[in-house]
């Protein structure tokens, strides 16, 4: 299947100022799609703006937004339609993860995890698709895990919130058939960002092992969302582990994933 071309649409893309979703941007902004960069940290987002628009000579569009608070995500839905842009390319990157035992962590840290990951990406797609449908065109992508494969002990609020999110955006895919637009969930695996460090996890020596750098993660995300895959695991060995998750007993999975993503609590950013 080609590629889509997307030089002149509008693009957003949640969590813009750091790691996966300010590749996902430049990656983006390279193939000549216009920007709508979102996140809190607006100082990011404009200094990433500006690098973008320089290299690329396309337009772009910085919100600050706190997508956790649901009349924020309202608020960004009234400045998309002030602006005027209908936004044909939907990214919905924004997330965080909290490392450690249910037990031990707090309600309001568990609660932001659900709010970003499930709650905001659920809502973004319900206030944006049905202009995409009604003009017949939209490729979504969204952010999964290989967390999303089997239940992961340490991260298990996160784990599950990423299983929602593969599920939700694959039923979503199939549903969305033959109205013009896509929704490919994509599953990095450990990918050098500043994931970890928000989520309080100390990298250990698997993690350094097994990462990938969060440049060559978008490129492969991107490319299979413009191929209008429905999911994509990118690198071997995390392709590998995920087929693998599906095989085994749940319990054995379970017990594995535990044992790879124990660690140390890292200190509060
Ligand atoms: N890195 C990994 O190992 C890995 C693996 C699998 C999946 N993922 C997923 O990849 C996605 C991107 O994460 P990353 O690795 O690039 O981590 P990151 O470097 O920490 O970036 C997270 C982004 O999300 C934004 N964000 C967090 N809370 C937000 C909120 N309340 N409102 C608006 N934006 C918010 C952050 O922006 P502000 O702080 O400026 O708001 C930041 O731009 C996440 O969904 C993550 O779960 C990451």
């Amino acid at each position: 299947m080609g590629e889509d071309t997307i030089r002149g649409r509008w693009a957003l893309v949640t969590g813009a100022s750091s790691g996966l979703g300010a590749d996902f941007a430049r990656e983006l902004g390279r193939r000549g799609a216009n920007l709508i960069l979102v996140a809190r940290r607006q100082d990011r987002l404009e200094r990433l703006a500006a690098e973008i628009e320089a290299k690329h000579r396309v337009e772009t569009d910085v919100i600050a937004s706190d997508l956790s608070v649901p009349d924020a995500r309202d608020a960004l839905l009234r400045a998309l339609s002030d602006g005027g842009r209908a936004i044909d390319i939907l990214i919905k990157n924004a997330g965080l993860g909290v490392h450690g035992n249910f037990l031990d962590n707090s309600w309001e840290e568990e609660r932001e995890v659900i709010e970003v990951d499930i709650i905001a990406l659920v809502h973004l797609t319900k206030l944006l698709l049905p202009e995409m449908v009604s003009r017949g065109f939209g490729r979504i992508l969204q952010l999964a895990s290989t967390a999303a494969y089997q239940p992961v002990p340490s991260y298990a609020v996160y784990g599950a919130a990423k299983a929602f999110v593969a599920s939700f955006g694959e039923a979503l895919n199939r549903e969305l058939k033959g109205t013009g637009v896509t929704c490919t969930v994509v599953s990095p695996g450990v990918t050098d960002t500043e994931f970890q460090a928000v989520a309080r996890h100390e990298y250990t020596s698997f993690m350094h092992r097994v990462q990938m750098k969060s440049p060559q993660v978008a490129r492969i995300a991107i490319r299979a969302m413009l191929k209008r895959r429905h999911s994509v695991v990118p690198g071997p060995h995390n392709a590998l582990g995920a087929w693998a998750a599906r095989l085994a007993p749940r319990t054995v999975s379970t017990a594995v994933a535990g044992f790879l993503m124990q660690g140390q609590r890292g200190p509060k950013l």
